[in-house]
């Protein structure tokens, strides 16, 4: 739409006789772009590229694309047996998500406020995690982990995964699991 922005006594012109724009024009005609860019549109934000710190841990197969069914997690430990994770096909693109529909997800079972056990609240129809049992908090699995709503503020730790053939492999751990001082450490 080719919209005429009409000059008002606030708009300047430069030398060369070309407008300046002002504040006014600027809302008008390039602003709304502008901010465009800055938020993305819908659907870019899972495809993203993540910059987060991640701590890497011996390469380790958990289990296979072939065995997976959607909406059906696996549990299993790392990086230390104490650890507990799900493996789960969300069936739907996921940040982090590996295999052909990128779906493919791992995280920590611990809720990252004061460390209560979420194993058996995966709600398959929100690719959620939670209620927590302590105070409710549910984690968003296709957004790296982020509160959807509840005490906590910190996302749940994601177990970075490969995938090589058939196989998925844990590599690593992105986030501080709850109880740890450092996921490079033992428990303190
Ligand atoms: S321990 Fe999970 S919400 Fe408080």
């Amino acid at each position: 739409m080719n919209e005429k922005i009409i000059p008002t006594p606030g708009d300047r012109e430069e030398g060369d006789g070309h407008a300046c724009m002002s504040r006014r024009q600027f809302l008008l005609a390039g602003g709304a772009m502008v901010t465009l860019a800055a938020i993305g549109l819908p659907g870019e934000a899972e495809a993203a590229p993540l910059h987060a710190l991640k701590a890497a841990f011996p390469r380790t197969k958990i289990g296979s694309l072939s065995a997976l069914k959607k909406g059906v997690p696996i549990d299993f430990a790392y990086p230390y047996p104490n650890v507990q994770n799900i493996l789960v096909k969300l069936g739907a693109r996921a940040g982090g998500g590996v295999g052909p529909g990128q779906d493919v997800v791992a995280f920590n079972q611990q809720c990252t406020h004061m460390g209560g056990p979420m194993q058996g609240s995966y709600k398959d129809a929100y690719q959620a995690l939670g209620p927590c049992p302590l105070h409710l908090t549910t984690f968003d699995l296709t957004r790296h982990g982020m509160v959807i709503s509840g005490h906590a503020t910190e996302s749940l730790p994601q177990i970075v995964l490969e995938v090589q053939g058939d196989d998925i492999y844990a590599v690593g751990v992105q986030g501080l699991v709850y109880g740890y001082a450092a996921m490079t450490t033992k428990r303190a």
